[in-house]
C-alpha cells in the first residue's frame, strides 16, 4: 500500500518537501502507535546493549531525520529500538542554500549538504523534556564548531535522554573537522565526562575511512582517543563527502546503499581495536534483516538507519524485526551475541 500508492506521490515533491510531509504525518502519533508495528518489540531475543543501555531492538533510527525532536515518539513507534534526535545545536541553524538534497532512487542513495539546519537547544529542549516513557529509547546528537556549544547542549540535554552523540563527523559543517584532531577530540570528550555527574551514555559518531593504510591508521587513532578519553561506544560513520554539481554548494555526504560493504569493513576494524570496551553502532547502507545481522556479526552491538526508510517506508523497522528474528530462528540464536558468521539463506 505504501510503496504503490503513498511513496510515488510523495516522489512527486522534491527531496525536502517530501521529508516534511512525512515528518507531518508522523505527528499523529496515535496512528502509528495503533498500527502494530512493534509487535516483535518485546521480544527477548532482539534486546540489544549500547553504551550500557538496554533497548528491546537492535535496529536504531540514526540522526539527522528529526533534527528538531518533533516527533520522536512516533518514530520509536514505528518499531525502532531506539532513536536519534537531532543534530542539535546552540544555536538555530539556517543550514546550507538549497538545492541541497538529491535522491538518487537507482542507487538507493541520497546526497545531502543540509549543513545542520535546526532550530537550536532553546527552542528544541522542552519537546525532548517531555518524552516521558520514550526517553528510555532516545539518544540525542549534539555538535557544534566550539567545545563550549557543545558542552552546553550536552549540560542541558544529557539529563533528559538514554544518551548522547556526539557529531565531529558531518561533511556539511565547516569547523567539525577541528574535531578530527586525536588532541582536540581527547580535550572534548575528556570535558563532557567532567560536567556530567550522572555519566550519561556517550556514543561519538566518526566520519567513515577509506580501505587504505593511512586512511585506517588515522581513523583508528581517532576511535582509541575517543573511547580512551571517556566515550563509552563509538557510531561508524556518518555520510560519504562528494562532490556534485547538483547542490548548490558543490559538495555534500553520500548515504544509503553503496556506504553498505564500507560500513561491514569498518564495523569489524573499530570493534576488533577497541573490544569489549565499548559499544560500536553500525550506521550506513543498512536496508535489509541481512546487513543487520551481518553487522552484528562484524561486532557491532546495534545499527541505525536513515536512507533505506525514505525508499522503503516506515513499516522497514517493523520488517527488519521480523526479518531479524527469523534469521535467528534458522540457526538457533537465543540472543544477539549468538549471531556470527554469514546470515543464513532465507526464502
Ligand atoms: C538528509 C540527511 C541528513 C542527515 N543529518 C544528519 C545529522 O544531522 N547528524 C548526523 O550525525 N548525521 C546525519 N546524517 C547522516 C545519517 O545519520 C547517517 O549517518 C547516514 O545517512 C548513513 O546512514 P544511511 O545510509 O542509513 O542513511 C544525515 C543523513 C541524511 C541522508
Amino acid at each position: 500500500m505504501y510503496k504503490r500508492l503513498v511513496r510515488p506521490a510523495l516522489f512527486s515533491f522534491d527531496e525536502e518537501q517530501s521529508h516534511a510531509l512525512s515528518e507531518y504525518a508522523l505527528r499523529v502519533p496515535w496512528v502509528w502507535r495503533s498500527l502494530g508495528l512493534q509487535s516483535k518489540i518485546g521480544d527477548p531475543r532482539l534486546v540489544a546493549q549500547v553504551a550500557g543501555v538496554s533497548f528491546p531492538s537492535p535496529i536504531g533510527l540514526a540522526a539527522g531525520y528529526d533534527k528538531n525532536c518533533r516527533v520522536l515518539k512516533s518514530l520509536v513507534d514505528l518499531g525502532f529500538g531506539f532513536v536519534c534526535g537531532g543534530t542539535v545545536t546552540l544555536a538555530e541553524r539556517s543550514g546550507n542554500p538549497p538545492r541541497r538534497m538529491v535522491r538518487m532512487p537507482e542507487a538507493l542513495a541520497l546526497l545531502n549538504s543540509l549543513g545542520f539546519p535546526g532550530q537550536g537547544l532553546e527552542r528544541i529542549e522542552p519537546r525532548i523534556a517531555r518524552l516521558g516513557r520514550y526517553r528510555s529509547r532516545t539518544f540525542v546528537s549534539i555538535s557544534g564548531s566550539i567545545e563550549d556549544e557543545i558542552a552546553a547542549c550536552f549540560r542541558h540535554l544529557a539529563p533528559l535522554v538514554a544518551g548522547i552523540e556526539l557529531n565531529i563527523s558531518s561533511p556539511n559543517t565547516v569547523g567539525l573537522r577541528l574535531f578530527h584532531d586525536p588532541a582536540r577530540l581527547r580535550t572534548l570528550v575528556e570535558s563532557l565526562r567532567k560536567v556530567d555527574n550522572l555519566r550519561t551514555p556517550l556514543l561519538v559518531k566518526l566520519p567513515p575511512w577509506s580501505n587504505d593504510a593511512e586512511g585506517r591508521r588515522s581513523s583508528l587513532a581517532l576511535a582509541e582517543t575517543a573511547v580512551s578519553a571517556g566515550a563509552d561506544g563509538l557510531v561508524i560513520a556518518n555520510t560519504i563527502p562528494m562532490e556534485d554539481s547538483r547542490l548548490k554548494v558543490g559538495n555534500g555526504g553520500l548515504s544509503g546503499l553503496p556506504l553498505l560493504e564500507n560500513t561491514v569493513r569498518m564495523t569489524a576494524e573499530v570493534a576488533a581495536l577497541v573490544g569489549k570496551d565499548a559499544s560500536v553502532v553500525s550506521c550506513g547502507g543498512v536496508s535489509t534483516a541481512e546487513d543487520v545481522w551481518r553487522m552484528l556479526a562484524s561486532g557491532a552491538s546495534a545499527v541505525q538507519l536513515y536512507t533505506a526508510m525514505v525508499y522503503e517506508g516506515p513499516a522497514l523497522p517493523s520488517r527488519l524485526n521480523r526479518g531479524l528474528l527469523e534469521l535467528m530462528d534458522y540457526v538457533g540464536a537465543r540472543t544477539l551475541s549468538d549471531i556470527s558468521g554469514p546470515p543464513p539463506y532465507r526464502n
